[in-house]
């Protein structure tokens, strides 16, 4: 029988000393000795953001008072071009900042259902989808006297495409699809959707929320119509940041959104009688932006516009491919499983492990250091963020994970599960 060599911390120090994106960890606030691998929830601070927003503060709002919004008006916009150009794979136009990805989805789910051959009466959705995507389609099913099609799906690897192919046929309307796993991180090939939802006369939202800023996305050449996604994840814009929407150039003037607000106007300071929005993506705009959560996308995305999206996925995979050789070797031991799929090509930069005493154990690596967290059923989600995780990060976390498991320190921890997991 052939040993197996065991992953030193040498090893991960070897891969940290390759490492070209390396010194962007020093552009983020890190100042202990804490593991952070939770930023697939909320990123890390970047260091130029705090100065960023002080300055809209203070001079932005402090002193131009009402005379800035003759900048802040255009933000939504410009932020939506640089997004669509660093991370997004689609055009200028194409890209706005707007609400938050549940309203996103609210918005260009029920254009697309307004938009609908009325004889097509059901929208297919993931049964193991994030909790808020299947809500607001359920929501819409009931307001639209439409039927929901949830297709189950392996919580490890994800929703499978014969499926998929077999759920959606003419009568569907609609598909709701996150093209990242929020649970275990499986990533589906976009293209081979939007072909399979095109080929039914059926229309698809994407969720990007735990896939932007992490894989490379080209919308455009996948043939995608809609999509929204968030920007506090990978993008480090930070808690309650606005999301984003995009709706493709040939389909934005013949899809009308349901909340019809006077940011998506034509004249929008004409405060004319009736409501008659712009044909570009301006018109799924609503409301006043929340500027002050919006001024730190743009510190955070130029650290990503910097490094470049196809270095990250780089990077990120091998981050990913480390983690899971050491659950190989030192946690399956132990009685962890990975819940994640095996092939790097087909996960994003997270990683499930499946305990009996998941959440037991995720409160005690926390308090030894190793921020992760923890999802239903029974699983630790680890996200090792290439900007800012070193190779010798993963060896630690999973090394303070081996002895929190042999000391047995979780039996100390709550079985009762706190607000937040
Ligand atoms: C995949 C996914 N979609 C949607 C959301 C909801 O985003 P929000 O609460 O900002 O609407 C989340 C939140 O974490 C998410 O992970």
């Amino acid at each position: 029988m052939t040993q197996v060599e065991q992953i030193s911390r040498a090893d991960a120090e070897r891969l940290d000393g390759r490492d070209e994106l390396a010194a962007f960890r020093t552009r983020f606030v890190v100042d202990d000795d804490t593991i952070y691998l939770d930023g697939n929830s909320l990123g890390r601070l970047p260091r130029e953001t705090p100065e960023v927003v002080d300055a809209v503060v203070r001079a932005g709002w402090g002193q131009g008072l009402i005379g800035s919004w003759h900048e802040w008006i255009d933000w939504s916009a410009a932020l939506g071009d640089r997004l669509a150009s660093a991370v997004l794979g689609a055009s200028a136009g194409e890209v706005v900042l707007s609400d938050s990805t549940s309203v996103n989805l609210y918005k260009l789910a029920a254009a697309a259902l307004g938009d609908a051959d009325p004889s097509r009466r059901t929208i297919v959705v993931d049964a193991e989808d994030f909790p808020t995507n299947r809500y607001i389609m359920q929501g819409l099913a009931r307001a639209h006297g439409m039927t929901i099609r949830a297709i189950g799906s392996d919580l490890d690897e994800g929703i499978s495409l014969a499926d998929l192919e077999a759920a959606v046929n003419d009568e569907v309307a609609l598909v709701v699809l996150s093209l990242v796993s929020y649970r275990c991180g499986a990533l589906l090939d976009m293209a081979r959707v939007n072909d399979i939802a095109r080929a039914a006369g059926s229309r698809v939202v994407w969720d990007l929320s735990h896939a932007v800023g992490a894989v490379p996305v080209e919308l455009g050449s996948a043939g995608t119509e809609l999509a929204v996604g968030c920007t506090y994840k990978y993008l480090n814009a930070g808690p309650g940041a606005p999301a984003f929407l995009y709706v493709r150039d040939d389909v934005q003037a013949s899809l009308r959104q349901p909340i019809w607000g006077w940011f998506g106007q034509r004249d929008q300071f004409g405060m004319g009688a009736d409501y008659d929005p712009v044909g570009t993506v301006g018109r799924f705009l609503v409301s006043t932006p929340p500027v002050l959560s919006m001024a730190p996308l743009g510190p955070a995305l130029m650290l990503i516009e910097q490094a470049g999206i196809d270095e990250l996925r780089r990077k990120g995979t091998g981050l990913t491919e480390f983690l899971v050789a050491l659950v190989r070797q030192r946690l399956e031991p132990h009685g962890f499983r990975l819940a994640s799929p095996a092939d790097a090509q087909r996960r994003g930069t997270h990683v499930a492990l499946e305990h009996s005493e998941a959440w037991r154990i995720c409160q005690a690596l926390t308090a030894a250091g190793v921020i992760c967290d923890f999802r239903q059923p029974r699983r630790i989600r680890l996200a090792p963020v290439p900007l800012y995780t070193r190779f010798i990060d993963v060896w630690d976390a999973v090394d303070r994970l081996c002895h929190v498991m042999t000391t047995q320190r979780y039996e100390r921890f709550s079985a009762s599960r706190s607000r937040v997991t």
